[in-house]
């Protein structure tokens, strides 16, 4: 089993969910965050003279646990639905997880997700 942390723009969120959902990928966590990639800040030029600064932007991250199995699928779906081809589109973390457990039934593992 892995979990999947996708890091996304906020607005392509419920782009996402929908894929994900479509293709039987349901249960999820969301967190807002505010982070930066390569290009550190992004400068925005207003009217005057002053330039702004954007140093940490906005970013939704998804979070779901998976078979071992569905784990590239899951990040194929996520990356089709979240892409735009610009800069900031975003970012996938893949780690193990050792065990999972369903608290109603008891059910551990592959069972439980
Ligand atoms: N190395 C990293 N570690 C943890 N979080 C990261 C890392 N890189 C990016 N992020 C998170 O992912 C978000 C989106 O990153 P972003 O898409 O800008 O990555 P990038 O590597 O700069 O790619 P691109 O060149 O397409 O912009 C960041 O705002 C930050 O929240
Ligand atoms: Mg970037």
């Amino acid at each position: 089993m892995n979990k999947i942390e996708a890091i996304i723009r906020p607005d392509k969120f419920e782009t996402v969910k929908s894929a994900l959902t479509e293709a039987g990928y349901v249960g999820m966590n969301t967190v807002n965050v505010t982070g930066r990639g390569n290009q550190r800040g992004v400068i925005h030029t207003g009217r005057g003279a002053q330039a702004i600064e954007i140093d940490m932007l906005p970013k939704i991250k998804v979070e779901l646990v998976v078979k071992t199995e569905d784990t590239d699928k899951v990040c194929n779906i996520i990356m089709d639905a979240a892409r735009t081809g610009n800069i900031g589109d975003g970012k996938i973390f893949v780690s193990p997880i050792s065990a999972v457990y369903r608290v109603r039934t008891g059910e551990r593992d592959d069972e439980a997700i």
